[in-house]
């Protein structure tokens, strides 16, 4: 038990679900899982174990943003021994490439962040996707005729940042293809205490058109990234 989570040791499974929204893990949970029961309760960041087909899989909330990411995905591995952890989440496209609706597959991670340079002062360390879970995903999407895009994502500590539009074109020139908050931290993390960790993310809006998606076509692209993780995890 943590101070931020009342999970007994032996009450989240080794395999979990890691989507932003506390609220997204209650429904992954109600929906996807079979005998889910809820773990953890703490500032309500909901935590649910139960089973999908023969696998136990836990599901949990991170909270947005690497600090938060960074507590849950480090007492994860490090208290409750979490061996596969697949963050389901959302990002922003900066690319032709990722069109809304798209699943992007996070094989590497670039940040603003601060984290790491201070945990590997002077070197510009490389999250990095788990190369099995990644191929699995990429498989799995290719199987199920979903578009799933490959690639390198920029993890922003800024979700308002006003440099952007100047910061975007580069980064789209330098291969990335969206924006989330939180791969870095996780893929760092599954690094540092030798877990296998995967980003699987849909496209909720596109900074290049400001197109979003409704919240109809959220919800298919959402399942499309579920069926993936879930069937992978
Ligand atoms: N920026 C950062 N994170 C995000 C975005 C965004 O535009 N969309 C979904 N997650």
């Amino acid at each position: 038990m943590t101070a931020h989570n009342t999970a007994a040791i032996g009450e989240i499974a080794d395999r979990i679900l890691l989507p932003g929204d506390p609220l997204r893990a209650k429904y992954i949970a109600e929906h996807f899982l079979e005998n889910a029961q809820c773990v953890n309760t703490v500032r309500s960041m909901l935590a649910y174990t139960g089973s999908y087909r023969d696998k136990r899989v836990s599901v949990m909330g991170t909270g947005m943003g690497m600090p938060s990411m960074g507590i849950y995905a480090h007492e994860l591995m490090e208290i409750y021994q979490v061996k596969r952890l697949i963050r389901v989440g959302t990002c922003g496209s900066i690319s032709e490439r990722a069109a809304l609706r798209d699943v992007v597959l996070a094989m590497g991670s670039c940040t603003d962040s601060s984290m790491n340079e201070s945990r590997l002062p002077g070197i510009h360390y490389a999250p990095i996707a788990d190369y099995s879970l990644l191929k699995a995903a990429q498989e799995t999407a290719e199987a199920m005729g979903v578009n799933a895009q490959v690639g390198n994502v920029f993890t922003s500590d800024k979700f308002y940042n006003e440099h952007f539009d100047a910061l975007m074109p580069r980064l789209r020139q330098y291969g990335v293809l969206a924006v989330d908050m939180e791969t870095c931290e996780l893929y760092t993390l599954a690094a540092r205490f030798g877990a296998h960790a995967l980003s699987i993310l849909t496209v909720s809006d596109s900074l290049l058109s400001e197109e979003q998606c409704s919240t109809e076509e959220r919800q298919t692209a959402f399942h499309s990234m579920m069926r993936i993780a879930l069937e992978i995890l």
